[in-house]
């Protein structure tokens, strides 16, 4: 049976049980809620008290606030610059052309999207003509003013979800967690200590920079570098001994 007959199908019999229980003089149906992880409340409650930002001037512009997607107690995480049109079009991070190449690089080391959580250091789309959102080109990278508004929600979002190691993606996501001056090719692949001003670590968070995937795109050649990024991320996690432990991970 393919899935829609099937889903008529589950459609005709729950209907059917809801007129027989009407019949009977039921007049409530008992919801069952599905317990949520304290994570997943916080990201919720997070998400909702962020979704109508008005604090830049990206919140004008934007079609939807891109608040990131994944595993509410990732022990990776991911962060970009800012969403793009395809990101802004659907609400969800790293949709795009970028986006696939993103997927290939977390299934390198065996993980899936769904095991990591990805975000952004800006929430909304930065354009350089915001009157032509479609326009080929017409991204840009966050101003400070914009960086600063946004990050604390970042920085909560690190706070609720304690990865083991933070992957940063390019200059602008490094340098808005980390205090570094060198360039992306001198920093990348190196282990450094972060933490994070909201949620109680005993340990620090690695962030661990490497190459923009938007990047990886124009010169294909620094591809191999993320690569070898990406072991390295992968032994660290596997033997993860030094870094804070969480018995209550999935
Ligand atoms: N580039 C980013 O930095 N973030 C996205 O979400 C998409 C593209």
């Amino acid at each position: 049976m393919n899935r829609r007959k099937k889903l008529a199908e589950l459609v005709s019999i729950t209907r059917k049980f809801l007129e027989q229980e009407r019949d009977r003089g039921v007049r409530e149906v008992m919801q069952h809620r599905v317990k949520r992880s304290p994570e997943v409340e916080a990201l919720d409650d997070l998400a909702t008290s962020t979704k109508d930002c008005q604090k830049c001037g990206l919140g004008r512009t934007r079609k939807n606030l891109v608040f990131g997607a994944g595993n509410p107690k990732a022990e990776l995480m991911f962060i970009g610059e800012g969403p793009g049109f395809d990101e802004d079009q659907v609400g969800l991070p790293f949709v795009g052309k970028a986006g696939h190449l993103l997927t290939k690089i977390i299934e390198s080391i065996e993980l899936t999207r769904a095991e990591v959580y990805i975000s952004n250091i800006v929430k909304c789309h930065p354009m350089k003509n915001p009157d032509r959102p479609e326009m080929r080109g017409n991204d840009r990278p966050p101003t400070q003013e914009e960086v600063g508004q946004c990050l604390p929600i970042l920085l909560k979002q690190i706070g609720i979800i304690k990865p083991k190691i933070i992957c940063a993606l390019g200059s602008p996501a490094t340098r808005a967690l980390l205090n570094v001056t060198e360039g992306i090719s001198t920093v990348r692949g190196r282990f450094y200590d972060f933490f994070p001003p909201y949620g109680n670590f005993g340990e620090p968070i690695r962030v661990v920079p490497t190459y923009h995937p938007a990047y990886l795109l124009r010169d294909p050649t620094k591809k191999s570098q993320v690569w070898e990024d990406m072991k390295k991320i992968k032994k660290a996690l596997a033997t993860g001994g030094s870094l804070h432990e969480r018995a209550d991970r999935k």
